[in-house]
C-alpha cells in the first residue's frame, strides 16, 4: 500500500509513523509513505516532495499513483484538495471543502449545532454591534466570549469580562467606522457572541463515515505559551493522550459524546448534502459536574494531540481510513477484531470506541524564539540523536529545515518531543527527559508543566 501524507508538521509525522507502522514500532514492508511537503526532519525518516498548490498536490499524488491520501491541515481541506482527489477516484481521507466550513465558519457551526440539538453556549450571529444588542443587554454582570466566524489562526477569540468589553471587542473586529475595515479582513465580517461556558476544555476526536463516527480517543493540549496557562495563545504547547477513566473520561462519557454531539451533528451535515467524511475534533468544555458542551468543531486531527494519541495507540489505521476515503461504512468488522468495543447502547443500533491499550502518551513542544508573534528562523538544533535515542520516546519534527551542518529552526513549532509509558507520569518523565538532551534550550521555549492535570499527586 502507498500512502501519501499531506502537510508538514509534527501531526503529519506522527500520521506518517503511524501509518507506516500499522500497530506495531517499525515500518512494515508492505507500505510506502510519502510526505508531501514534509519537512527536513521527516525527510530523515520519509521521501518527502515539494508541493505548494493544491494542483501540485495532486500532480504529486498522481504520480506516486497512491492508494490512500490522508490529509492534515484545514487549510488544503478548506480549499477542497479532497474533492479534487475524489474526482480523480482517488481515495482521500478527509472531508470535502463543504465539509470542512464545520472548522472554517463559526457561525456555520453554531447553526449546523443548533439543528443538530449538539449541546452548546447561547449565541448571537451579528455582522453589526446593532445586531448583538440585544444579546448583550440581556447578559448583564456576565461573561461573554467574542469571535470571528472566519479562520484567524488561533487569535479571533476574545474572552470578556463583562458586556463593555465585548461591545468594544466586537466593535474592532467588525470594524465598523474604522477605515481600515474588520480587524481579521473577511475573516471577522461575521463575528458570533455567546455566552462565556466555565470548566475544563477536553479534545474528543472521533473518525466519521458521513453517518456514524467511532471515537478515537481524548486528549488535553495546553494553548498557551507560557507555564501556569499565562501567556499569548499558541497552536499547543504540549498534549497528554489518550485521557481515560482516571481522568473523568469514562467509556459511558465518551459514548454519550458521541450520541449526542457527532452523530446528530453528522446526520444534520448529510442532511444539508455535506457528508462529514474524516476526523470530527470536538473542542469541548466539561463543567464541574461533568456535563460537556461543544466549543468548536476542527475537520482534522489536533496538533500536537495527534503526537500524543499515535504514539500511543496500537491500531493500524490505514484499513479504517482507507475505507472511510472510498466512501464506505467504518469498517466494523476490523474494528472488532482490532478490539475496539461494540457495544449495543439504548437508543442506537452500534455504539462504538475505540480501546486503547494501556499506554499513555505526552508530548511537550520546543518552539522557536520569538513565536508565537515573530518565531525567528535559523537557531541550530543540537542533541537531537542524544534525545531520540531515550527509550520510549519520538521526536516528530515540525518547523525545521536543513542548515550547513545539521537542521535547524524554520517555524513556530519545531519539535514535538513525545514519551510513552504505563502512567503519564512515566510518558512526562520520559519526554522531559529527552527534551533536556537537546541544545540552546535557554533560547529555544518550552513549558515545564505540560500534563500537571494528569499526573499522579
Ligand atoms: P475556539 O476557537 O472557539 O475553540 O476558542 C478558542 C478558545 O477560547 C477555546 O479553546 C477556549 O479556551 C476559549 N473559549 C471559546 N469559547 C468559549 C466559551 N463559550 N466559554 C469559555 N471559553 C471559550
Ligand atoms: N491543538 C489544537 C488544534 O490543533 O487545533
Amino acid at each position: 500500500m502507498k500512502i501519501v501524507v499531506v502537510g508538514s508538521g509534527g501531526r503529519e509525522h506522527a500520521l506518517a509513523w503511524r501509518l507506516a507502522c500499522g500497530d506495531g514500532d517499525t515500518p512494515r514492508r508492505d507500505r510506502t509513505v510519502v510526505v508531501v511537503p514534509g519537512n527536513a526532519g521527516i525527510a530523515r525518516f520519509f521521501r518527502c516532495e515539494p508541493a505548494r498548490t493544491v494542483d501540485e498536490i495532486v500532480d504529486v499524488v498522481t504520480r506516486e499513483k497512491a492508494d490512500l491520501v490522508v490529509v492534515g491541515p484545514e487549510a488544503w481541506l478548506e480549499q477542497g484538495l479532497v474533492d479534487e482527489l475524489r474526482e480523480r477516484h482517488v481515495p482521500c481521507f478527509g472531508p470535502e471543502a463543504g465539509a470542512a466550513r464545520l472548522e472554517s465558519s463559526k457561525a456555520f457551526m453554531k447553526s449546523v449545532a443548533r439543528e443538530a440539538g449538539v449541546p452548546t453556549a447561547d449565541h448571537v450571529v451579528a455582522t453589526s454591534v446593532a445586531d448583538a444588542e440585544q444579546f448583550l443587554s440581556s447578559r448583564r454582570g456576565r461573561g461573554v466570549v467574542v469571535k470571528a466566524s472566519g479562520l484567524c489562526a488561533g487569535k479571533g477569540v476574545v474572552v470578556c469580562a463583562d458586556v463593555d468589553e465585548a461591545r468594544r471587542e466586537l466593535l474592532a473586529m467588525l470594524g465598523e467606522g474604522a477605515s481600515s475595515g474588520p480587524r481579521f479582513g473577511d475573516a471577522s465580517r461575521v463575528v458570533v457572541v455567546e455566552d462565556l461556558l466555565p470548566g475544563r476544555e477536553l479534545s474528543v476526536f472521533a473518525i466519521c463515515d458521513g453517518e456514524d463516527a467511532v471515537i478515537l480517543g481524548a486528549a488535553r493540549d495546553h494553548k498557551r505559551l507560557l507555564d501556569d496557562d499565562r501567556g499569548p495563545n499558541t497552536g499547543g504547547m504540549g498534549a497528554v493522550a489518550p485521557l481515560g477513566e482516571a481522568e473523568g473520561v469514562t467509556d459511558a462519557f465518551l459514548q454519550d459524546v458521541r450520541v449526542r454531539f457527532f452523530v446528530p451533528t453528522l446526520r444534520e451535515m448529510a442532511r444539508r448534502g455535506t457528508p462529514f467524511r474524516g476526523v470530527l475534533f470536538a473542542g469541548l468544555m466539561v463543567d464541574d459536574t461533568g456535563v460537556p458542551s461543544l466549543l468548536e468543531y476542527n475537520v482534522r486531527l489536533g496538533d500536537p494531540e495527534t503526537e500524543a494519541l499515535l504514539f500511543a495507540l496500537d491500531l493500524d489505521l490505514a484499513p479504517i481510513f482507507l475505507a472511510v476515503g472510498a466512501w464506505e461504512p467504518l469498517p466494523r468488522a476490523h474494528l472488532a477484531r482490532l478490539h475496539v468495543a461494540i457495544e449495543h447502547a439504548v437508543d442506537v443500533a452500534v455504539d462504538a470506541s475505540i480501546r486503547h491499550g494501556h499506554q499513555r502518551a505526552a508530548t511537550v513542544v520546543v518552539a522557536a524564539p520569538g513565536y508565537p508573534e515573530a518565531p525567528e528562523k535559523g537557531l541550530p538544533l543540537t542533541g537531537l540523536m542524544a534525545a531520540e535515542r531515550v527509550p520510549d520516546v519520538k521526536v516528530f519534527y515540525a518547523g525545521v529545515a536543513r542548515g550547513g551542518f545539521g537542521l535547524v529552526v524554520d517555524g513556530g513549532r519545531v519539535l514535538a518531543v513525545t514519551g510513552r509509558g504505563r502512567t503519564f507520569d512515566e510518558a512526562l518523565d520520559r519526554a522531559y527527559r529527552a527534551v533536556d538532551k537537546i541544545g540552546s534550550l535557554d533560547e529555544l521555549q518550552v513549558r515545564r508543566d505540560i500534563g500537571s492535570s494528569v499526573r499522579a499527586r
